[in-house]
């Protein structure tokens, strides 16, 4: 089923609810609150006795949760076939570095993403978006990086586009040319990053809003990420870098001098790294789903991160090789099981945090006059019931921009 998304000029209220509005460093509860909105915009969250008279359509929550609607602010969600192939080979003993430099991994995927067309990209993607709809995500990035050629990564940023066309949410979509080295370049890694700074970022640029590259052993040097950033920042879009997934080469303290939006995954990030993000307000995107799904074991610098300051947020990581997850409600049980995050932590991390990811506090992310009407209304009144349940999923209703 397909429909496009109108805008809808009308006011509109929802009464008799807790709201977590993230306004403020906590959940921001109110008891016996209101939202109420105009032409999709919130123009009042909080208690029902500074509320403005009700006009237009009025809905009883009946004492339900309403916090804002979840951002999943890293994924790889356009992606052509699977891998449970290497995920058995994984079982039985091979690692995901060996299975990538044997071929498979994400030129794997590349493969099969080249295979397919925009239209086949988007009907694959369709399922795994409507299963996070259906947990209440109203916004969520989605990255290139399996084409590693033009026409192949700008096919993705055109699936990723489409899909926000099609279901009410809105997609913000990344270039991420820079995620491996395509086996055509031979190991030249200089030459294929020629080709994403020269000729990829300038086509790309009218479709994404924002750069991401892998830096990694097997992905991209520090040098080579920061050619790309630099690249993407003279055609304005926001930066952002996957660093310290597998070792250590403090690609996210090099993500937060060039200004980075976010620096995601983590677990290898030093004190200094941490530092330099809290010095350039970059935010901590944690994705847990590959650190299980990887059998990782060393954590993130969650304590580094609260000491110094640095926001934290939490995303699917949704991809074929390491996090084949299409649920952000798990990650806040992982988040909080894995990482030790708070009740607090988490649900930030997927509101309030995961906007300022994207470099979209203005619009989304907390229960304030001016931002998006983007609800998420819960069959739960205790807001610690989101985080602590596994594999369960109690939305009530789900509101984007006001519908
Ligand atoms: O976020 N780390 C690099 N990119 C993905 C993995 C992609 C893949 O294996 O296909 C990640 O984990
Ligand atoms: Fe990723």
């Amino acid at each position: 089923m397909i429909h496009r998304r109108e805008t809808v000029q009308m006011e509109q209220c929802w009464t008799n609810a807790r709201l977590a509005t993230m306004a403020g460093g906590d959940l921001g509860l109110i008891d016996d609150g209101v939202v109420a909105a105009k032409d999709g915009r919130i123009v009042y969250a909080g208690p029902v006795t500074g509320a403005p008279a009700a006009a237009g359509q009025s809905h009883d929550v009946e004492g339900r949760l309403i916090t804002p609607g979840l951002i999943d602010c890293h994924t790889h969600l356009i992606h052509g076939g699977n891998r449970a192939n290497e995920w058995a080979m994984r079982l039985e003993g091979a690692s995901y570095e060996e299975i990538a430099r044997a071929g498979g991994g994400i030129v794997s995927t590349m493969r099969a993403t080249r295979e397919a067309s925009e239209a086949e990209l988007f009907a694959s993607a369709l399922p795994r978006l409507d299963a996070l709809i259906a947990e209440g995500v109203t916004t969520i990035e989605i990255k290139s990086g399996y084409g590693l050629r033009v026409d192949d990564e700008l096919k993705m940023l055109r699936a990723a586009r489409a899909l926000g066309e099609h279901r009410a949410i809105r997609v913000e979509p990344t270039f991420l040319g820079a995620h491996a080295l395509p086996p055509e370049y031979r190991g030249d890694s200089d030459a294929y990053i020629d080709l994403v700074v020269g000729e990829m970022i300038p086509a790309a640029a009218p479709l994404a809003t924002a750069v991401d590259a892998f830096c990694e052993g097997i992905g991209f040097s520090p040098e080579q990420c920061a050619r790309v950033l630099v690249a993407a920042k003279a055609h304005e879009l926001k930066v952002k870098l996957h660093a310290e997934q597998l070792s250590a080469l403090s690609g996210s303290a090099l993500a937060a001098r060039h200004g980075a939006l976010s620096a995601d995954h983590l677990e290898y990030a030093t004190e200094d790294d941490v530092r330099a993000m809290a010095e350039a307000g970059t935010v901590a995107v944690l994705l847990p789903g590959a650190f299980y799904f990887m059998r990782e074991t060393k954590l993130p610098p969650v304590d580094a991160m609260r000491r110094l300051g640095v926001r934290i947020a939490l995303a699917t990581d949704n991809n074929p090789g390491t996090s084949p997850t299409s649920s952000l409600l798990l990650m806040l049980n992982m988040g909080a099981t894995l990482f030790g995050l708070t009740v607090v932590e988490a649900l930030r991390g997927v509101t309030v945090n995961a906007a300022a990811a994207l470099g979209l506090s203005d619009e989304i992310g907390t229960l304030e006059a001016g931002k998006a009407c983007d609800l998420a209304i819960w069959n739960v009144s205790d807001p610690a019931e989101l985080v602590y349940r596994v594999g369960f999923n109690p939305l009530h209703q789900r509101i984007k921009d006001g519908q």
